[in-house]
């Protein structure tokens, strides 16, 4: 695995150069737009990286960008694995074992979930301030010594400091935030309301079917990570889930994201 993991990061720096990226980004579902705003230089579509996984899902679109964003070098994920396609934990973290041998120090994470806390609204940003993980830990198998320890910490595991500076920023570019426990689980299938109920009652505000793998695998390897969830739906609501109406809530909430991930980049 980890010669793997070696393997795929030479065969990206041959491809760009020795690009050497500073903060690695996933955007998630609609929010493949952001993309448009880095200056980039060097784009390699996921079916062409060795020992990458193909999304299948629409809306992914399935690239790894290169480029200069706010005066920071930046590599981002234009589309990301999820489980339940059928990937491994292994395969669905890959690329972010990958951007850690690419030399990030630093991972901003994206999403689209459904709100559970009732104070939310459809279209709300929600900064992550921590987890649940419902589904199967990536980190189960051996353990690989040589990036991270067998049993990782997860206090701090959003970054205090990261989230303290986009609250400072929201302030600033008049951004309403919304703060929450995000849960993990494996979908494809939108909850049931007895499953929001439940995920509001272990402590949850937003559900959603990503993220977390590769945030723990993140903070295995002691990477800060900042996340970010577009509130696409109101779980505890009579409203019923639907993919497009996730993709349009995360395409309009998109432009709130790209200036906080901007301005955050721009202060780093
Ligand atoms: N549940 C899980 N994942 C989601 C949801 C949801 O309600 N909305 C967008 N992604």
């Amino acid at each position: 695995m980890l010669e793997e993991i070696k393997q795929t990061a030479a065969w990206i720096k041959a491809q760009t150069h020795d690009f050497a990226p500073e903060v690695g980004i996933v955007l998630g579902t609609g929010l493949g737009d952001f993309a448009e705003a880095i200056d980039t230089e060097y784009a390699l579509e996921y079916k062409s990286i060795p020992g990458f996984p193909v999304s299948t899902v629409e809306g992914h679109k399935g690239r790894m960008i290169f480029g200069r964003l706010e005066g920071r070098r930046v590599v981002a994920m234009q589309g990301r694995f999820h489980y339940y396609e059928g990937y491994t934990m292994q395969q669905v973290t890959f690329p972010v074992r990958v951007m850690q041998q690419l030399g990030i120090s630093c991972l901003f994470v994206s999403n689209a979930s459904g709100g559970i806390n009732t104070s939310f609204r459809t279209g709300d940003l929600m900064v992550i301030t921590d987890h649940i993980n419902l589904m199967p830990n990536p980190l189960i198998g051996p353990n690989m010594a040589e990036l991270g320890p067998r049993f990782p910490d997860m206090h701090n595991c959003y970054d205090k400091a990261l989230i303290a500076k986009a609250t400072a920023i929201a302030e600033e570019e008049n951004i309403k935030l919304q703060y929450g426990v995000y849960v993990g689980g494996t979908g494809p299938t939108f909850e049931t309301q007895a499953e929001y109920r439940y995920f509001k009652a272990i402590g949850g505000d937003a559900a959603g079917m990503s993220t977390v793998p590769e945030v723990i695998v993140a903070r295995h390897m002691s990477i800060p990570v900042f996340g970010v969830s577009v509130i696409t739906n109101c779980g505890l609501s009579d409203e019923v889930g639907d993919h497009e109406d996730v993709q349009r809530q995360g395409r309009k909430a998109g432009a709130k994201m790209q200036t906080l991930f901007r301005r955050m980049l721009r202060d780093m």
